[in-house]
């Protein structure tokens, strides 16, 4: 049976569209493949995680716990400290996607640098920042 030319190009549109959104995609997701995820214990308003958490160049680890509303992002910075961000568009409230580049949102299109700063609006502010220490090999991140 011969195929109308609508329906070919519907079908054909289709497929394009389907490859684009694959590509657009692929950077965000292959970032996110490559982080580690840990979910420590909360204790008296604390996550502790092991310095050692981060292995060879990896700049981001993920948090999660089931007391918390997004997860946490930890980052190392190139003079070994470390600083920690709720991953949650400042826009509207989304979790955001994170990278060993920053942390972007799929909703609208913001970004954020790993220092928790708007790159990209429509968010207009930083990223919530939690207070982060080390002591003895152990990350502290206070809630
Ligand atoms: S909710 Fe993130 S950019 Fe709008």
């Amino acid at each position: 049976m011969q195929e109308n030319r609508r329906e070919f190009i519907k079908r054909s549109c289709g497929l394009c569209a389907s490859v684009v959104g694959i590509s657009i995609l692929s950077p965000a997701l292959q970032g996110c493949s490559t982080l580690t995820r840990l979910q420590p214990v909360l204790v008296k308003g604390v996550l502790s995680i092991p310095v050692s958490s981060f292995i060879e160049k990896q700049q981001v680890v993920i948090i999660e716990n089931s007391t918390l509303d997004y997860e946490i992002a930890v980052v190392k910075s190139m003079n070994n400290t470390y600083r920690s961000f709720e991953l949650r568009c400042t826009h509207q409230e989304t979790s955001l996607i994170a990278t060993n580049s920053g942390f972007h949102c799929n909703l609208h299109g913001s970004s954020f640098s790993l220092t928790g700063k708007v790159n990209n609006p429509p968010a207009s502010s930083n990223l919530k920042e939690y207070k982060t220490t080390v002591n003895s090999g152990i990350i502290e991140i206070m809630l």
